[in-house]
């Protein structure tokens, strides 16, 4: 094997000698050309700077995406300018056209129904696990007190640890046992607390079985395997909601409402009863709630994980988002696990996430999870209603030709006359590059 690129003590590099390192080995180019490459993204102020880089470890730069916004968000009767950060074109029109068009019909309702967050300790024990369970209240009562020092802030806020269960998991895994623990975090995502309050409860299990005489030599050798929170919080759930008389939808894309409400009914029941079309389904849903969370600083790789446990709860992979029609009016709505904090954080570190949450007026926790199920409902009815009505790929070749003129340095008349040629045609890029080799050989002729 050709190990000749390895490297010990990377992180300890300056990030110039770093990029040297990476021109020389990996990109074949000249240092000084490479260097200067990657600090086009480095940030003018330096101070600035030194924040990103905090953020990860052997940063080099900063990779960009874009920033951007989707108005006319009402929601529980309050307006939203929502801060959306995402590469993928059309996520947040659609959101936007979304938010827009039921801004027109009363806007989105959105509930928070519960704010668990779970954590687990991980042990075996190789006891009698009757005797285990007899000493279970008394240890649960040591738990909780013998982390009060890490707790107590957390109560003062009104959170804290609110219940311990012990789950024997033996029939499964062999003498594995679990602390299933529940906690209230209050407007932290929390995963700090959790996780030091859990390594409490780990040290906590083996000193104190290991201490009574009620369990045998051979019973109190208890190994804790781990100690660390799930991402799974089925009990952290947010609901958000649309709904209206059929008959107000009014024409949508050319079809008439009745049509277009069944059609949209029928495509999120396809979602719920089909894995293959869920997973797409969800993934537009998730389009919107990654971006929201993205410009807001909080985990989307949490929120994702969550996301796709809660959609297989009922043992087979489902759509989030549910619709129905009955006695004539029209409901669609969402429901959500998301373990989301306002304090804490990057939301407090970042200056854009910090910006978004300003744009948002300051959310606490519950408001967050609320606008950010919200833009997810959004996000999945502009998805299925362009399926159901004029199909998806209209819109997305739009921007898909914007990009292509793009890349071909058209000017902004060019970009129109190309949109207007290629209103009713196949946009590819060899067509597009054809279609502005021919206006400029005419623009030049003349
Ligand atoms: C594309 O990123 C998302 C969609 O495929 C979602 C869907 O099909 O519902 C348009």
């Amino acid at each position: 094997m050709n190990e000749d690129k390895k490297i010990a003590g990377f992180s300890k590099l300056s990030k110039t000698e770093k990029i040297h390192w990476l021109a020389q080995n990996f990109l074949y180019n000249n240092p000084i050309q490479v260097a200067k490459e990657f600090a086009t993204f480095w940030h003018d102020n330096i101070e600035e700077q030194k924040l990103f880089d905090g953020f990860s470890e052997n940063t080099i730069t900063n990779f960009y995406l874009p920033f951007g916004i989707a108005p006319n968000f009402k929601i529980n009767n309050k307006m939203y300018a929502i801060p959306m950060v995402t590469e993928e074109s059309s996520v947040v029109a659609a959101a936007s056209n979304a938010a827009k068009f039921w801004l027109d019909r009363g806007g989105f309702t959105s509930t928070v129904l519960n704010t668990i967050k779970i954590g687990q300790v991980h042990f075996n024990y190789k006891g009698s696990t009757e005797k285990l369970k007899s000493y279970f209240p008394e240890l649960k009562e040591a738990l909780i007190l013998g982390s009060k020092d890490i707790t107590a802030n957390m109560e003062k806020r009104g959170g804290g640890i609110v219940d311990i269960e012990l789950l024997d998991m033996t029939s499964k895994l062999e003498n594995y046992f679990q602390l299933r623990c529940s906690f209230q975090t209050c407007d932290s995502m929390g995963a700090n607390f959790i996780n030091s309050v859990l390594e409490r409860f780990g040290q906590l299990l083996i000193e104190l079985i290991s201490s009574n005489d009620l369990f045998t030599y051979q019973e109190k050798e208890v190994k804790v395997i781990m100690c660390i929170l799930s991402n799974y919080t089925p009990d952290c759930v947010v609901r958000s909601m649309v709904s209206c008389p059929v008959k107000d939808l009014g024409v949508v894309d050319g079809m008439p409402a009745e049509e277009f409400a069944e059609k949209f009914v029928q495509a999120v029941k396809i979602a719920i009863i089909d894995p293959y079309r869920a997973t797409t389904h969800n993934k537009g849903i998730m389009n919107g709630i990654d971006s929201v969370i993205i410009a807001t600083g909080n985990d989307f790789r949490a929120v994702e994980s969550c996301a796709h446990t809660y959609a297989s709860r009922s043992g087979s992979y489902s759509s989030l988002t549910d619709a129905s029609i009955e006695n004539g009016i029209f409901k669609f709505w969402i429901e959500i696990p998301l373990a989301l904090g306002t304090v804490g954080g990057l939301t407090a570190l970042h200056p854009l996430a910090k910006k978004s949450m300003e744009l948002l007026g300051t959310p606490n926790a519950s408001e967050l999870m609320m606008i950010t199920a919200t833009v997810g409902l959004a996000q999945n009815f502009g998805a299925v209603k362009a399926l159901t009505t004029s199909g998806i790929q209209q819109g997305h070749m739009k921007m898909h030709l914007s990009n292509i003129m793009m890349s071909l340095q058209a000017t902004e008349e060019e970009l129109s006359k190309a949109k207007e040629y290629f209103k009713d045609k196949v946009i590819s890029f060899n067509a597009a590059r054809e279609f502005l080799v021919s206006i400029r050989n005419r623009a030049y002729s003349h």
